[in-house]
């Protein structure tokens, strides 16, 4: 039973499509002659995600004086990487859209993944070896497989978040004890299937278990820190009702000592009003 129940989970998460759009703005993004007029073609093509992404750029966060009425204006001014971010994360958020129910609220779980996408790119400026868009979409992407389990096993998923609840325990160890995998090796699954590279697709498949990563897989450790901190200030929700205290491992690789973790997260200065733009 529990054979079948994995071996349909992979089966399934091979066919969960990477939305084309975001496909197409890796594409134009990860090639140098790219220019911002291109980026801005390919998104004004969607004429609700260019209003939202508008609406984000003029809200008070950002502070502009000007209002700023174009797309490709947002991309001279933000660069390439922030539109990136936003719009990546516009886009998974439309394609596996908020639905309420009472264990699981994906409009709580969006806000638990921006929140740790936020985190993970602020904390990757403590190590000059990490590219921080890429630590934003780690970020964005390491509960994905729980989107996955939700939408095309919702019984199965019910019945773990239950009793992960029931028993106070970590929702991944109860997925483990019952399906034979969890969300993290779903995600990481899923994230070799749309070809992300290698070291994010580790650090979705071992945000849990970062035990099992080398200390210089920094994407895993920034994961592992940027998801307790953000469960730690209450960021949104993912479900799991016992999330995983800083690995000791995790903090040695990105140079922080335990007793500095408040310091750290002053530093890093996420201000939740930008997380809840996007919702
Ligand atoms: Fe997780
Ligand atoms: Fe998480």
């Amino acid at each position: 039973m529990e054979v079948n129940i994995r071996s349909e989970i992979i089966q399934i998460s091979k066919l969960a499509p990477l939305p084309k759009i975001v496909h197409q703005i890796f594409k134009v993004t990860s090639d140098p002659t790219s220019s911002a007029r291109d980026l801005s073609l390919l998104i004004i093509k969607d004429q609700s995600l260019t209003a939202k992404i508008l609406k984000i750029i003029n809200s008070a966060y950002y502070g502009f004086n000007r209002k700023i009425g174009n797309v490709n204006h947002a991309i001279v001014i933000l660069g390439f990487d922030e539109i990136k971010s936003i719009t990546m994360a516009l886009c998974l958020m439309k394609y596996y859209p908020i639905e309420q129910s009472r264990l699981f609220n994906r409009e709580l779980f969006w806000k638990h993944s921006i929140g740790t996408a936020h985190i993970a790119r602020a904390l990757s400026s403590l190590k000059m070896e990490l590219n921080c868009e890429d630590a934003y979409v780690v970020g964005l992407l390491h509960d994905f497989g729980k989107v996955i389990l939700d939408q095309f096993f919702p019984d199965i998923f019910r019945n773990a978040l239950e009793t992960a609840k029931e028993r106070k325990q970590p929702l991944h160890h109860v997925l483990q004890e019952s399906i034979g995998i969890n969300h993290a090796e779903i995600g990481g699954l899923i994230a070799e299937h749309w070809q992300l590279p290698v070291p994010l697709v580790n650090a979705i498949r071992l945000h849990h278990s970062p035990e099992e990563a080398a200390d210089d897989e920094y994407f895993v450790h920034l994961v592992q820190l940027a998801n307790y901190f953000c469960h730690k200030n209450m960021i949104g929700a993912s479900g799991n009702p016992k999330p995983d205290e800083p690995y000791e491992g995790s903090l040695k690789a990105l140079g922080i000592e335990n007793q500095d973790l408040d310091q750290v997260w002053d530093f890093l200065n996420i201000g939740a009003q930008k997380i809840n733009l996007f919702l």
